[in-house]
């Protein structure tokens, strides 16, 4: 064989005395116009071996959130970030791999992408490439590449502002609390005398009023004292919580939703949306056990916006459940809502191909390369760069305080004063009316209007009430006095009577 020296189908055919062939097994030109270039660059081995044949490689017709996957119009091409990054993978294998694109889906609606990566096991396709889910339903069936992107089900919620409404000075505290303000019993007061409704009312004027500092009881008991300075130092620190938290709800945007994750949206009965031909239908209805009745399939972001702004009994939905990856473009542009909680599965987008493909594993390898190189991070940028949600001002606005925010401490503050103004009028005026019937008749008729006058306002001069208390404490406090008196008086004579009887004593015995 050594001896061998002929040109037959693969050229020539000698071998040189290291026994290798003389010149190399193959030689590649590139035919430009008329020259013959020899090509320099090593070649990449042998192509993929298809029988021949183009890889037929299924990708959705994406309708929503066309980034990620498109078909350029009139062509079979696609483009997007999937479509980027598989041919960057591509590029990267050691040998040719030629493919061509086969566009899936009715082009009105996103396809299902568990029956278009189902075509792979019918041999419809030889593989899907886009932004299809790892999941394990999938797994069972198909090989998938390394992920090339993160994704897992989030729960997408519309966001009310708490408003800084009438009532948001009671919200710092909860309603048993400010029940319990009404209700704290105080032993400190060493003035909580007199009987029980007026000890009820000054026990309640003082744990109130000390809320304020505003106090003016004294205590005078080394006990009392002790009480009343620790009760002072939690009223500091109910005062300063109040504060604290009645400036944030003032100032600070509050953003409230009754969703906060995936628990408490299986809980209740409302409609959640959902990405048409999306895994996360399959997912909310077997993984977590919510009812198929309570599913809407919305088709773009614009229909979730409609929908999660809807009410939920005129066709809205409180929610809608979808990867990361979309939701993140979503929310790029609409600032009403916001991710409740945190994902609730983590997955990523891999390429599919059937069982065993090798093509799998060499793509993998080419994914890691391209994520490890930063390439897959360039592509991301290029068409996924979100800008922030910017056009959500209410924040600056809320910085404001308004009359409103106020009206309903004002409105109970009128609402005391006039019910005050009303009882005092109607005692005054039964007052009056007792003062004139007492009268006889012939005073009356003979009383000029000027008296009259007088009459009404002497009876509004007069501190009523309060003399009448002076007046009974000044009686006690004589009587007491008086009752003093007596005993000193007593005790003085008592005195001077043993006094006496002892200076006798003492003489006798003298
Ligand atoms: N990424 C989804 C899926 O694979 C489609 O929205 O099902």
């Amino acid at each position: 064989m050594l001896q061998s020296d002929f040109v037959g189908l693969t050229g020539h055919v000698k071998f040189n005395p290291d026994k290798s062939l003389i010149g190399p097994a193959y030689d590649i030109i590139n035919i430009i116009g008329t020259g013959v270039r020899q090509t320099v660059s090593k070649p990449r081995g042998w192509v993929f071996p298809n029988n021949g044949k183009q890889l037929r490689i299924g990708v959705p017709i994406r309708v929503s959130y066309r980034e990620f996957v498109s078909q350029v119009p009139g062509t079979n091409t696609s483009k997007g970030f999937c479509i980027d990054v598989f041919t960057a993978a591509v590029s990267l294998l050691p040998y040719a791999v030629p493919y061509q694109f086969i566009p899936y889906g009715n082009g009105h609606e996103n396809p299902s992408y568990t029956e278009l990566v189902n075509l792979i096991t019918t041999g419809y396709f030889d593989a899907v490439v886009g932004d299809i889910a790892i999941v394990t339903n999938r797994t069972k069936v198909l090989d998938f590449t390394l992920p090339y992107a993160a994704s897992g089900l989030v729960v997408v919620v519309p966001f009310k502002k708490l408003s800084t409404g009438a009532w948001a000075f009671l919200r710092p505290f909860s309603a048993p609390l400010w029940g319990w303000f009404g209700f704290w019993e105080h032993r400190t007061n060493d003035e909580f005398r007199g009987p029980p409704k007026k000890q009820l009312i000054t026990i309640l004027w003082f744990s109130l009023s000390t809320l304020f500092f505003a106090h003016k009881e004294t205590t005078v008991s080394t006990l009392g004292r002790l009480v009343l300075i620790l009760w002072l130092f939690v009223v500091l620190i109910i005062n300063s919580s109040y504060t604290a938290s009645l400036t944030s709800i003032l100032t600070v945007q509050k953003l409230y939703s009754p969703i906060n994750g995936i628990e408490s949206l299986k809980k209740g009965d409302e409609p959640i949306g959902y990405q048409v031909g999306s895994f996360a239908e399959h997912y909310l209805t077997e993984e977590i056990g919510i009812s198929k009745s309570r599913l809407r399939a919305l088709g773009s972001p614009e229909e979730y916006a409609m929908a999660l702004q809807r009410d939920p009994e005129k066709g809205g939905v409180v929610a809608v459940v979808d990867e990361l990856p979309y939701i993140e473009l979503f929310l790029s542009s609409q600032c009403k809502f916001r991710i409740a909680g945190q994902p609730f599965t983590k997955s990523g987008w891999g390429f599919a191909f059937p069982r065993d493909s090798p093509l799998a594993v060499d793509l993998s390898t080419a994914i890691l390369s391209l994520s490890e190189n930063g390439d897959l991070q360039r592509i991301h940028d290029k068409w996924l760069t979100k800008s922030a949600c910017s056009s959500d001002n209410t924040e600056i606005e809320s910085d404001r305080l308004e009359l409103k925010s106020f009206w309903g401490l004002y409105l109970l503050f009128a609402i005391a004063c006039f019910a005050a103004l009303l009882i005092y009028f109607v005692q005054i005026v039964r007052k009056y009316r007792k003062t004139v019937s007492g009268e006889s008749i012939s005073d009356v008729q003979g009383s000029s209007h000027s008296r009259r006058l007088r009459t009404l306002l002497s009876l509004m001069d007069e501190k009523h009430d309060q003399s009448r208390g002076d007046s009974k404490r000044r009686k006690l406090d004589r009587s007491l006095s008086a009752y003093d008196e007596e005993n000193d008086l007593r005790r003085d004579s008592n005195r001077r009577q043993s006094h006496i009887s002892l200076e006798r004593g003492t003489n006798v015995s003298n």
